[in-house]
């Protein structure tokens, strides 16, 4: 396949459950390498991922997997990519080895071969001492990393993982995040993961797709959004008020908390022009340093721009009860939650 192509492609892709839109016609292009899906609980992450695989039927619209028909060819899909769910999928009576072995051996592996990738694949995602332990003594990292082993057995060009650091410690958190990234930059492989949590797509991926209630909110290289979205700190003594105006009359963008203020950084000259404003206006300046923006910080303003009164995203995304909470104002269709 050529570099360049992108792995996934939908048009206007739809999916209702009954009268409820849980896909709205998403126009989405996937490139190569890695890719995180971000969004708030129920924004229809899990949902696009099992659409694109197939496993559920679209409502309409249409895509493509590695080229192939998602509303066809489901079957073939899934012999090409390794799925993580987002649910436990694993049998807890079993040894962790017969459980990726089994699942070769759905993909149509010989069961020999599929025993010996079993074996690799295990020792891959650091489970090889405990392989032979049944899954239902393991922790859920253990669990979340024979998922992954399950989704590598078959050696995928693409792995769609749903939640890969979903209720694991800080420790097992790493692994997993170093697994799939080396699983990218070591093995050349693509990922998309879902996730919400910033961190771990920031670790892991170079472009990423935010979902909101079904629809798309933002899409693009994490680098370019973040060069977009550069201010500048500043801490006032003094007048910060009157500053505050000065600076908004010269046309910046200021976002302001007390004392503190974030002026988007767009043009050459905004230090000199804040300079001046605070000199004009007798405010005096504390401090002043560049400040990049994380991806939480991204995600944050997105979703204000968005209408949404969001304090951060673990607030956001914490429990489903709390993310209902932060629904739609009622003019742009919400509120009804
Ligand atoms: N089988 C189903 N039947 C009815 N509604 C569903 C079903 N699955 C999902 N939904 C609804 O569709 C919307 C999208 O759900 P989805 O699970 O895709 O969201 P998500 O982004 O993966 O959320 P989370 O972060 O909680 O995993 C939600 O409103 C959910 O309640
Ligand atoms: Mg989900």
């Amino acid at each position: 396949m050529v570099k360049d192509d992108f792995i996934i492609k939908t048009t206007n892709l739809t999916k209702s459950y009954g009268p409820h839109v849980a896909l709205n016609k998403l126009n989405l292009s996937v490139p190569h390498g890695a890719t995180g899906l971000l969004g708030p609980n129920g924004a229809g992450k899990s949902t696009f991922l099992k659409t694109i695989l197939g496993l559920i039927q679209t409502t309409e619209g249409e895509g493509t997997v590695l080229g192939l028909d998602i509303r066809t060819q489901g079957d073939q899909i899934r012999s090409r990519i390794g799925y993580m769910p987002e649910y436990d999928s694993l049998n807890p009576d079993m040894e962790a080895i017969h459980q990726v072995r089994y699942s070769g051996e759905l993909l149509g592996m010989n069961p020999t071969i599929a025993l010996s990738r079993a074996h690799e694949a295990l020792q891959y995602v650091g489970l090889g001492e405990q392989r032979y332990r049944t899954i239902g003594s393991y922790s859920t990292g253990m669990k979340q990393a024979t998922k992954l082993a399950c989704a590598l057995i078959h050696d995928p060009e693409l792995i769609i993982a749903d939640e890969p650091s979903n209720g694991l410690d800080i420790t097992a958190r790493n692994y997993m995040i170093e697994t799939l990234t080396n699983t990218v930059l070591t093995g050349n492989r693509s990922v998309l993961m879902a996730s919400h949590l910033m961190d771990d797509v920031e670790r892991v991926c170079d472009n990423f797709i935010l979902l909101h209630k079904g629809k798309l909110a933002a899409q693009g290289r994490i680098e370019d959004l973040k060069a977009f979205d550069r201010e500048i700190e500043i801490h006032v003594w003094g007048g910060a008020s009157r500053l505050e105006e000065a600076m908004i009359a010269q046309g910046l963008g200021v976002r302001r908390e007390g004392r503190v203020m974030r002026i988007l950084h767009e043009q050459e000259d905004t230090t000199s022009i804040i300079m001046r404003c605070a000199a004009d206006v007798g405010a005096q300046i504390r401090r002043m340093h560049e400040y990049e923006a994380s991806l939480e910080d991204l995600f944050l303003s997105i979703m204000e721009n968005l209408g949404y009164d969001v304090k951060s995203s673990e607030d956001l995304l914490a429990s489903p009860v709390q993310a209902r909470k932060v629904d739609a104002p009622e003019h742009m269709g919400g509120g009804s939650a």
